[in-house]
């Protein structure tokens, strides 16, 4: 009790002030890594691995996929692809990256292969949102480096790039699943020492880009530029100097609706740290002769591109800030994911929701209870804000099965707003899963 009243205390207290609220690391309901970004269909599809938490290694298992219209929230998912979708793979699905090619979607890996050292995967899709499948049931490359990247040129050759601490490439076949010529070895006495893992190629105008990690351990970020795909290189500076609590980082950088985004990862989550990474992001602008500023990991991230829509059903699991939460396959609508993991004092803050002039009347909840007795209270602004209702969830006959609660607001919702679910309950870390929720106008 005396918590509960500490919190109404500093709500009315604070009034108007917000608590501060990071934006950043930009998914939390898991420990994610490596980003790969992917603009595709004028979304954001950003393919990450995943730590294991409480882990003391590079513990992964499996790798994931978010996705944002508006740069702050963003969409889970799921699993694309594990260890066991290679046969000849037994550990590690460590850094990959995603790249469309006549409809097909290649999602290139390093994974260690069975009883021998790393090799480079390939996943294939029809869709981007998986599933994935073992495209060759071999690997495409196999030297024992990792951290894979490719860019299709705009002639249509591809190349691959990855290594650590050397860098190679090779050109792909237009199969994507196959190489031609030599694997070769690039010459890294431009890089001026400071190249170590992670490399991130892309091509902007004119201009090839290799960002990567530089300088184990703790890395930074670095980046040099050239005239052509294969070189010759020259090395432009530090796009992000060591920071952040993880010994490691990894650069993921795209332009969307004419923005320029450096996604990176750090250790900034609970229980983050070297082995429990999160992906966060940084807008910027590149200067006249191409370079990129030194950026500095911030709580803040990318501001927000558009207002989210809360009279469309918006997926449970479509979070700008999250505690506590984990998310599941689903066994509602035909499959997809639902937010779970569910307990006292969790919340999801979605950011930015436009409710508009008129505002809204009623909120629909897409959720599964095996007991009853807990609430959805919506609160504006933040976890301790105004709530707009209190939505009681009673049990719906068990955890997977599946019922839409209506709730009439008790408070005003107008305008645009940061809205926050909080959840309220005994005990139970599982008080219910929650799929989708949807506003109804006034
Ligand atoms: C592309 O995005 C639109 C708008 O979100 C969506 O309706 C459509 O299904 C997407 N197309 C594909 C092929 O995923």
């Amino acid at each position: 009790m005396l918590s509960n009243n500490l919190a109404a205390l500093v709500g009315t207290v604070l009034g108007a002030v917000p608590i501060v609220l990071a934006d950043n690391p930009i998914i939390q309901t898991l420990y994610s890594t490596d980003p790969a970004p992917y603009v595709w269909n004028d979304t954001v599809w950003l393919f990450t691995g995943h730590d294991e938490p409480n882990s003391d290694w590079f513990t992964m298992k499996d790798w994931r996929l978010f996705s944002s219209t508006d740069m702050v929230n963003w969409r889970d998912w799921g699993k694309m692809m594990g260890v066991e979708t290679f046969s000849w793979a037994s550990a590690d699905a460590w850094a990959g990256q995603v790249v469309e090619r006549n409809g097909k979607f290649y999602y290139y890996v390093p994974i260690t292969r069975k009883g021998s050292s790393m090799g480079i995967g390939v996943g294939v899709s029809d869709t981007i949102t998986g599933p994935y499948k073992d495209a060759i049931g071999e690997p495409l490359v196999a030297n024992g480096a990792i951290d894979p990247t490719v860019l299709i040129d705009d002639d249509g050759q591809a190349y691959l790039y990855w290594g650590n601490p050397n860098l190679y490439y090779v050109k792909l076949n237009e199969d994507m699943i196959s190489y031609s010529g030599d694997i070769n070895n690039v010459d890294l006495s431009s890089f001026e020492g400071h190249f170590e893992e992670g490399p991130w190629l892309y091509k902007r105008d004119s201009t090839y880009y290799l960002a990567y990690a530089g300088h184990c351990c703790a890395e930074d970020l670095r980046y040099s530029t050239a005239p052509g795909p294969t070189g010759p290189w020259t090395y432009r500076g530090q796009l992000m100097p060591t920071e952040g609590s993880s010994f490691t980082n990894h650069p993921g950088i795209i332009d969307y609706k004419g923005g320029s985004y450096l996604f990176y990862h750090n250790g900034a989550l609970p229980g983050g740290g070297g082995f429990t990474r999160s992906v966060a992001v940084e807008q910027f602008e590149y200067g006249s002769d191409g370079s990129i500023p030194t950026l500095s990991m911030t709580d803040e991230g990318a501001p927000q591109l558009a207002p989210l829509d809360p009279y469309a059903r918006v997926e449970a699991e479509t979070i700008a800030f999250s505690s506590g939460l984990s998310t599941e396959p689903s066994s509602d609508d035909g499959g997809g994911i639902h937010v779970t993991g569910i307990g006292n004092g969790d919340y999801i803050k979605v950011k930015g929701v436009r409710f508009g002039e008129a505002g809204a009347a009623s909120v629909s909840l897409r959720v599964a209870a095996a007991a009853g007795g807990a609430k959805i209270e919506l609160r504006l602004g933040s976890q301790t804000g105004t709530v707009i209702a209190s939505c009681a969830v009673d049990a719906t006959g068990g955890a997977d099965v599946w019922k839409t609660i209506s709730c009439p607001l008790s408070g005003s919702a107008t305008g645009q707003q940061d809205l926050f679910f909080s959840f309220v309950g005994g005990g139970d870390q599982n008080l219910f899963n929650f799929n989708w929720w949807q506003f109804e106008k006034k």
